[in-house]
Formats: C-alpha cells, structure tokens, sequence
C-alpha cells in the first residue's frame, strides 16, 4: 500500500552510478512510495538488456522507449522516478517530467562513479570505456543539460544514504 505524499512525480536524474536507483529504492522501503525504474521497466517491457537493445536497435530506439515511458508517467503522481542517465538529454523529456514532476539531480565525482559501475555489464555506453577520464569528460559533457533541469541538486560523495533522502525530502 503506497501513500499518497505527493502530488506530483520525483524524477531523479544524474550520471550512470551518481545513486538513482538506491535512493529511490529507500524511498520505496523508508516512505512506501512506488518507484518506477525506468531502466529495468524498459528491459523488462523489451525482454533485453539494455546492452542487447542498443546492439540490436541502436540508441535512438532505447531514446524513444525513455520518452514513451515519460510521457506515460503523466498520468501518475507520488511516484519516484528513477530516470536513465541519458534521459535529461533530450529537450522533450525535460518538458515531460516538468509537466507533473520535481527533478532531482544526484552528483558524484568520477572516482565515486567508476567504483560504483566498475562491475555492472550492463552499461554499454561504459564498457569499454571504464575510467576516470572518460566518465569525466561526458559528465562534463552533460552536465549543463542536467544543471537545467534540475529543480534540485544534491552532492552524494561523502553521505549516506539516510543523509541524501533527508536532503531530499527537506528540499522538495
Ligand atoms: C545511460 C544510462 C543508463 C542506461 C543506458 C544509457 C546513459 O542508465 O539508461 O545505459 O546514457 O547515461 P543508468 O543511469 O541507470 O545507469
């Protein structure tokens, strides 16, 4: 049983390791909200990896699968979204979760990404990519896209969870 906190979506937003889905997984235990992630909903949708979706589709494809899955969340409030990294890229999808969202940008430094991501192989845009240099360079890449729509920002290195869903729930 979920309770209605919000009415409106969270969309957590950030760099592939920057935290998304572990937070957004405590704030389905701590606060018993539904959290769709968008990830594993699109694999499970598909019956694919991610990695076998781009390999077989390209990333356009998955793209769109993202922005369907966007414009669907408008018909649902008090529901923590946890996005794709590449999701605040595209203008379309930051119209769609501003409509009935707040966006919430998750930071790490590089070093704190690739310790996170380091055994995942399920990242393709990672895979034969994994080190500090890379991650940092499309981090900065990206990061202006991000900064714009972020309603809210939250710096992760250095805290715990609880300490990041506090400032979280604080700031909304
Ligand atoms: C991507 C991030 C991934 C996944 C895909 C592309 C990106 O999600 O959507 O591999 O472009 O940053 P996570 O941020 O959950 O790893």
């Amino acid at each position: 049983q979920s309770r209605n906190l919000f009415n409106y979506n969270i969309f957590l937003i950030g760099f592939m390791g920057a935290g998304k889905s572990t937070i957004s997984d405590y704030l389905k235990n701590a606060l018993a909200m539904d959290v769709v992630e968008m990830d594993q909903c699109i694999v499970e949708r598909q019956g694919m990896s991610i990695s076998d979706i781009f390999e077989t589709y390209g990333e356009e494809y998955f793209r769109e699968l993202e922005t369907n899955l966007l414009i669907e969340m408008q018909s649902q409030s008090n529901v923590v979204v946890s996005c794709g990294g590449g999701v605040p890229m595209r203008e379309r999808n930051v119209t769609e979760m501003k409509k009935n969202g707040r966006v919430v940008l998750l930071t790490a430094k590089p070093q704190t990404i690739l310790d996170r991501v380091k055994d995942n192989h399920d990242r393709p845009l990672l895979e034969n990519n994994k080190n500090v240099d890379f991650i940092g360079d499309l981090m900065e890449k990206r990061r202006p896209k991000y900064e714009a729509a972020a309603d809210i920002i939250i710096e992760t290195d250095g805290k715990t969870e609880l300490e990041i869903c506090e400032e979280l729930i604080h700031r909304l």
